[in-house]
């Protein structure tokens, strides 16, 4: 095991390259179950998810050859199981990104139940509902999903998620893309990642009207593999943003390169909100030095509102803010685990159910522990800015889903070293 030590209180400055988007990857690697062609992934992300959905791909009979570590050539025409198993699974959610393309390819398909994680219980009924809706019939036994289509394969259907899921959007339009005539999915997410999926079907003949919008219609081909073209993966917003708030929070000049500032909408506006200027140069965005970092008020929502996913990075932010913050988490019922870890490096934040208030001040070094993928990053900000020197413990929670982290950060000029346990 690994830890993180950080000194505080040093300028970044520099160039720092971003990566490709995780959670596009995700659903982008599952969406190879249904070519009739090996594909190469270019712009892959170098993290632990990746690697996880990849072997589990794999373990189905797949064919994955790494080209350099940010890219890959995925065969799944080789696939001879439809049961991706538990051991696989409970190490990701995003496993569940295969149910849809199997179920729609193989016509069954057994997938563990994904279980709940750090940030809450994260159920995918809503994925099951859909994928009934469309002729399957579900059955939950020992822990596994057991999902089997009509003989003739699933048939389109109108289907109106109750809640905004991206995983669940996606698990959709993958299912749709081979099934037997017109699915419309109302109340879809919009997130760049859905996006991406959507455009890459399209472009591949699986015709889908609405892309980007919350309401799209996919005619699907009735189980006729679709040839698809090598693509690169969309950057990462959230790394984006995550290294956005560490020029902010040690009050330093940066830029980002290999970017798609169009995604950061929200997140700049924001920085705006708490006297940051950013300036946009095609894919290049550079934070700027302040006189004063203003408190901000943020309530997370569905793309393209604030992020979820930036919540516990605005919040380290806002424990050095001249004044109170207010930061209200309406997606998901336990994402606050940062906090008690903050509350370690001095920072003054009170909890009223998904209401956060923090009062900002300094942060001082401490010994601190990461609990899930973003409160970690939280971590790393809050400790580039304190005071002294901080340990960050079990940090395969920021492997997931940060290439190259520590690399990063030293490039910028951090004080920042990988220590064995
Ligand atoms: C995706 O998770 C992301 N992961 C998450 O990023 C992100 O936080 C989340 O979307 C919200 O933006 C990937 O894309 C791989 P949801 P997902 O289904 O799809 C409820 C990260 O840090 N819900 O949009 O699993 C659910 O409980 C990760 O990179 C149901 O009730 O999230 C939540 O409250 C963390 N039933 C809300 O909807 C369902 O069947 C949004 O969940 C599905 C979801």
């Amino acid at each position: 095991m690994y830890y993180l030590k950080i000194t505080g209180g040093a300028k970044l400055g520099g160039e720092v390259r971003i990566s490709g988007a995780k959670n596009a990857a995700l659903p982008l690697i599952a969406m190879t179950i249904l070519a009739k062609n090996a594909i190469e992934i270019s712009n892959l992300p170098n993290v632990a998810d990746i690697k996880t959905l990849i072997l589990l791909l794999e373990n189905l009979g797949a064919k994955a050859e790494f080209k350099g570590e940010n890219s890959v050539k995925i065969d799944a025409t080789t696939i001879n199981s439809t049961k991706a198993t538990y051991d696989i699974v409970r190490k990701m959610r995003a496993s569940i990104l295969v149910l849809g393309p199997l179920l729609a390819r193989f016509g069954h398909c057994e997938v563990s139940l994904p279980g709940g994680c750090a940030i809450g219980a994260r159920p995918i009924d809503l994925h099951l509902s859909a994928l009934e809706k469309m002729g399957a019939k579900i059955e939950i036994k020992q822990g596994y999903v057991v999902a089997t289509a009509p003989k003739e394969g699933l048939n389109g259907a109108i289907i109106n998620f109750d809640k905004i899921t991206v995983t669940g959007t996606e698990n959709i339009v993958m299912a749709a893309a081979l099934a037997n005539g017109k699915t419309q999915i109302i109340n879809a997410a919009k997130e760049p990642e859905v996006v991406q999926v959507c455009e890459i079907l399209n472009e591949s003949g699986v015709k889908i009207e609405g892309i980007g919008t919350d309401e799209l219609i996919i005619h699907g081909t009735g189980r006729n593999l679709p040839e698809i073209s090598n693509f690169s993966v969309i950057p990462d917003r959230i790394e984006a943003g995550t290294y956005l708030c560490a020029g902010a929070i040690t009050n330093s000049q940066i830029t980002l390169t290999h970017t798609n500032p169009s995604h950061l909408g929200a997140v700049l506006a924001k920085l705006a909100d708490m006297g940051f200027r950013t300036e946009i140069d095609g894919d290049k965005i550079t934070i700027f030095e302040t006189d004063e970092i203003k408190p901000v008020e943020i309530t997370t929502t569905e793309y393209p509102g604030f992020p979820t996913d930036m919540q516990a990075q605005f919040m380290a932010l806002s424990c050095v803010a001249n004044g109170t913050s207010v930061i209200d988490e309406r997606l998901f019922e336990n994402r606050f685990m940062h906090v008690s870890e903050l509350a370690r490096m001095g920072a003054e934040i009170k909890l009223n159910g998904h209401i956060a208030t923090i009062t900002g001040g300094e942060l001082s070094g401490a010994d601190v522990m990461a609990t899930d993928l973003r409160a970690s990053s939280a971590l790393v900000l809050a400790a580039l800015r304190a005071k002294g020197e901080t340990q960050i413990h079990r940090i395969y929670h920021l492997d997931r889903g940060y290439e190259n982290l520590e690399g990063k950060f030293l490039k910028l000029g951090a004080k920042i070293q990988r220590l064995q346990e």
